[in-house]
Formats: C-alpha cells, structure tokens, sequence
C-alpha cells in the first residue's frame, strides 16, 4: 500500500520584523501573530508532529500550504530551511497558500525559495503562479497542485485558481484516468467550506472542473480542522479531505494539530481506497496518537459498455 502524509499549515514562527515591512497589510497580520496567533501555533507542538511523522516514514509528503505567516523575506529564508528539514524535494511535494502570498513580494526571494518542492516531473520550478498547477507521480497516486495564494486586501483570506489554471488543470487530469488522481489545494473547494472573507472566490467553477473530468480525492488545509466534505461528479461523490494545522498546540482552540496519513490501494469494486489516520499531537508534546481513522472511496469510474 502506498502511504503519504499530509500536512498543513504550520505557519512557523514569526521571525523579526523590520519596521518598514509592516507599512502595509502586513501590519494587521503581525498583530494577528503578536497578540493571537503565535500561542496557537507552536514551535515544540509542530516538532512532535514532524518527528511523529518521520518515524512513520510514509512513501511521500504533501503540503498544502501557510509556512509563513506575513510573507516576509525572513520567513520564505526560514521556510526553506524548515522544508529542507520536512525531507528532500522529490519526497516533499508543496502548494503554497494565502499567507504565502500575503502581500505582493518578489517570486525570487519569496516562493521561489522553495521552487524545488514545487516543480512537477521533469519540470523546472515555477518561475510564478502562471507554472501551476504542478504535477508529481509517485507510485499509483498523481498528485496535482493547484496554486490559490493571491495576495488579498487587509483581513481577507480568500483565494482564486483563476480560469487559465484551471484551463490547464483540465487538460492535465485527462491524461492521468488510470492513477489515482490526488488534488492538493490549500482553500477548500467543496460547497460551505469557508467563510465569505476566507472562501475560494472560484470555487463553483473548481467544483465543475471537477465534475467533468473527475478526481479521486481532493485535499486542503486553510481551516486548521479536520473536516470532510464532498464534490459531486457524475460517477459519484469526490471526497475533500481537510487536516488540522501541523502546529496547531493541543491547548489552542483549534485543540490537537497534527497531519494525516493516507494508506491508497485499489478498490475491488473499482476505483480507490483511502485508508485516513488522524495524527494528533499529544498534551505532553512528546508525539502523536491516533485521533480517529477512518475509510474514503473515490468516486466508481463507470464501466465500459
Ligand atoms: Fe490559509
């Protein structure tokens, strides 16, 4: 059985800012971080998590996103060296998210740091957002990545495919019918996944791409929840799989962050087989448990006449 972890999320912390960076939209998420944020997010809380998820060592990781916080040259530096840590590039597959993107910043010195966790097969990094979506396979999964890290006014969270990506999205989930197709996004697709100032602006035109050329399961994080949700196509409902947020303290509100870990194998009926095992951090930060687990089926594809 092919095994990958999914995490999300983490938002590192906050490393010095300097006074003119924050002359911006900046201001209001450092003050987020400052006063909110940085006791929900805890370093020592997302080192159980990763040490947890390295001692399974799962066949693959992916990332959907929220390393940084403000999207300050020091985090996308701090970042890096975080995802250098996580696993080497061609084990680490990672799409970016709103707080990737939380103020329009140069590719080179921002996401371009991590380039080499975003590049598809036989693919160069990409050079802007224009480069999604990304596709990687990894034994029976094809993972695709698509980008929603645009940056926003001050307090909103939202975030777009954009129909040129979605375009290419199409055309790319075409060709991979005989794998299992694994989308990874960091806002959630599916119908009352988010709150308007949070929620994916395109989110019916996804769903309908979706619907037309099918997937297997949808994977995001943004709501830092374990949550579950469904798009429907006409071979039946796609799952949407949310995972907490990898940081998340057990005391925060959100309670336990931690990471998933999906088992995939071929459905005898046809189609695919999720086997999902919630990680949860434990009180004592000393690792995780299992906070529920449980089965997901992609949709049937319809049998040939
Ligand atoms: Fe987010």
């Amino acid at each position: 059985m092919f095994r990958f972890a999914h995490l999300s999320d983490p938002h590192l912390p906050l490393p010095d800012v300097r006074m003119r960076e924050l002359l911006s939209k900046r201001m209001t998420g450092w003050l987020s971080w400052r006063y909110r944020r940085r006791r929900i997010h805890a370093p020592d809380a997302l080192a159980a998590a990763v040490t947890d998820l390295r001692r399974a060592a799962p066949d693959h990781v992916a990332v959907t996103g929220d390393i940084a916080n403000i999207s300050t040259a020091a985090e996308f530096r701090q970042a890096a060296a975080w995802l250098r840590e996580l696993g080497r590039p061609e084990d680490v597959t990672l799409v970016p998210g709103n707080h990737d993107a939380y103020v329009p910043v140069p590719w080179a010195t921002s996401q371009g740091l991590w380039g080499a966790y975003m590049a598809g097969d036989g693919a160069a990094p990409p050079a802007s957002r224009d480069d999604f979506p990304l596709l990687r396979r990894r034994g029976c999964v094809a993972f695709i990545g698509l980008s929603t890290a645009l940056p926003r006014a001050p307090l909103i969270a939202t975030g777009e495919v954009g129909a040129a990506q979605l375009a290419r999205f199409e055309a790319m989930m075409r060709d991979l019918r005989d794998l299992c197709r694994v989308v990874l996004i960091h806002h959630p697709p599916q119908i009352g996944g988010a709150s308007r100032h949070k929620e994916l602006s395109d989110q019916r035109a996804v769903r309908e791409a979706i619907a037309r050329v099918g997937a297997d399961l949808v994977l995001h994080g943004h709501m830092h929840r374990t949550m579950l949700g469904r798009i429907e196509s006409p071979q039946g409902p796609v799952p949407v799989l949310g995972v907490a947020s990898t940081s998340a303290h057990p005391a925060s509100k959100y309670g336990a962050g931690g990471y998933n870990m999906i088992g995939v194998e071929r459905d005898p009926d046809g189609g695919w087989r999720f086997d999902v095992e919630v990680r949860s951090i434990r009180p004592d930060l000393s690792g995780c448990d299992t906070g529920n687990r449980f089965h997901l089926r992609s949709p049937t594809p319809a049998v040939a006449a």
